[in-house]
């Protein structure tokens, strides 16, 4: 760790955008809140809107390089492009990076169309059962055949994904395979995969190996080429602007050129035509423009520019290794607390996580969990299934088949259906050990003093539960219309 590393850290994670925004608890209580939910969306650093405040009085559209705001624009969003490769460790001769519309959800949905049409011939997809529906629902949309490879649960509930199945899998399908689809660190769990030895076992069949990289990419260190051995670097990576400390969410891919070189991209339209006649266009070879159809979020793209520099300055390996001892801690205290279940190894040293866990408390529902730690606590996660409901039914299913004895394979798939859901507490740059021992505190007594959380609260149909008394009116605090007008009355 460089002393300079530590030191910016320290400086960028204490000035987040909205870490100390006070609300009115159940109890009357104005509390500062805490924030783990940064797996959904990490909050913005300050640095990035400072930034952004030196931006805007510039702003105007890119591809242009007549008037001053234009070629500002044009060329810092260029460099953006490169500063993406930069962070992810891809060769800029042969990877290229781009910008599509919303989220790691838009770059998935991209390159599965693009990789269908330009490898036809492998028609089958292999992901895994760990994956969030955006790294699963577009190849099953794009592709005849996607096989999911288990995650290694039996008695260890390991929860990263099972390589001995892939390894199978792969065997069994072969030429057949046009990638192997795999998530670098579970946004259930916080389990990170071995990415650069499943692309070797895809290489070695001539797949391709796509990494979901959106739950990633604030927390790990990542180098998509020039490892010693090749068959270990990863051909394309997608992620997101709003899982990186930067506002909105322009999805990202950065992929090997090749990959989406020769035919026709799969959004047409201005920016990306050299000519257009009325019976023909030709398109533009150069990447990225290529694949950048339209008025690209200009602005999403510039604050993920400046945070991916701000976190180039701290090292993501520095970063990686501050972060771990957060999350050891969280699974050290969070163990402390009575009748809690976490989900996956929670072994550091036999099982690695970055940015997340998930849990339970016995016999109290996670809507209400978590419902109890927001109202009581001001403690901000997420409940339910976090969209990767069979990763979260077999981590229960996993649960209740060791602690129900003599239930049949479908009782016990009853059970977890009716049961599913969890709650996760996740992390950023910016969450302290204080940050885990207010959740553990609030757990602790929520564990406690069940009966009264039950009581205080009404479940309604969909499983989410509200306060039978409390109610939080967030007009009070902000409405778009409200703000305007504030702002007109000045
Ligand atoms: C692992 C993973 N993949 C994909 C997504 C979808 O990302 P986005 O919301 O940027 O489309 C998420 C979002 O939570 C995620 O955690």
């Amino acid at each position: 760790m460089t002393p300079r590393g530590i030191e910016v850290l320290k400086k960028i994670s204490c000035n987040a955008v909205g870490l100390d925004s006070e609300y009115t608890l159940a109890t009357g209580e104005l509390k500062s809140r805490t924030y783990l939910d940064s797996t959904a969306s990490t909050l913005r650093l300050q640095v990035v809107d400072d930034v952004l405040q030196h931006y805007l009085p510039h702003y105007s559209n890119t591809h242009s390089l007549l008037h001053f705001g234009a070629k500002l624009s044009t060329h810092e969003y260029a460099w953006v492009h490169d500063m993406v490769l930069e962070f992810v460790g891809a060769d800029p001769e042969a990877y290229t990076a781009f910008f599509v519309g919303q989220g790691t959800t838009a770059s998935i949905n991209r390159v599965a169309a693009t990789l269908r049409e330009k490898r036809p011939d492998r028609d089958m997809v292999v992901t895994s059962i760990m994956e969030h529906h955006s790294n699963d629902l577009p190849h099953r949309k794009h592709f005849p055949e996607v096989v999911h490879v288990p995650a290694r649960m039996a008695k260890t509930s390991i929860g990263m994904v099972h390589l001995e199945r892939l390894q199978e899998a792969l065997d069994t399908h072969g030429e057949r395979v046009n990638y192997v689809a795999i998530t670098g660190v579970s946004n259930v769990t916080g389990i990170i995969n071995p990415i650069h030895e499943i692309a070797e076992m895809a290489h070695a069949v001539g797949a391709l190996v796509v990494v979901d990289g959106a739950a990633m990419a604030a927390h790990q260190p990542i180098k998509l080429s020039g490892h010693d051995n090749p068959a270990r670097n990863i051909d394309v990576l997608c992620f997101s602007g709003h899982k990186v400390y930067a506002p909105g969410s322009p999805g990202v891919v950065v992929t090997l050129k090749d990959l989406f070189a020769d035919i026709e991209p799969q959004v047409v339209g201005g920016g990306m035509v050299e000519n257009v006649y009325l019976n023909r266009h030709t398109t533009l070879e150069k990447f990225p423009d290529r694949e950048e159809a339209g008025t690209p979020n200009i602005c999403g793209a510039i604050g993920l520019g400046a945070s991916l520099y701000a976190l180039n300055q701290v090292g993501m390996d520095t970063l990686a290794k501050e972060e771990a001892r957060t999350i050891q801690y969280a699974l050290d205290r969070l163990s402390e607390i009575p009748n809690i279940i976490i989900y996956g190894e929670t072994d550091g040293s036999l099982c690695k996580r970055a940015g997340a866990l998930a849990f339970n408390l016995r016999d109290i529902e996670h809507g209400l969990t978590a419902a109890a730690l927001n109202d009581y606590f001001g403690v901000a996660v997420r409940n339910e299934c976090f969209c990767a409901h069979p990763y979260v039914r077999e981590m229960i299913t996993e649960v209740l088949a060791e602690e129900e004895d003599g239930l049949t394979d479908e009782e016990l798939e009853m059970m977890a259906d009716l049961h599913r859901g969890m709650v996760r507490a996740s992390f950023g740059i910016y969450s302290t050990e204080k940050d885990v021992d207010t959740l553990a505190e609030a757990l602790r007594h929520i564990a406690n003093n069940r009966d009264y959380y039950i009581e205080n609260y009404t479940r309604l149909d969909s499983g989410d539960y509200i306060h039978k008394t409390f109610q939080f009116d967030h007009s009070q605090l902000f409405s778009v219309r409200g703000a305007v007008d504030e702002w007109l009355e000045q």
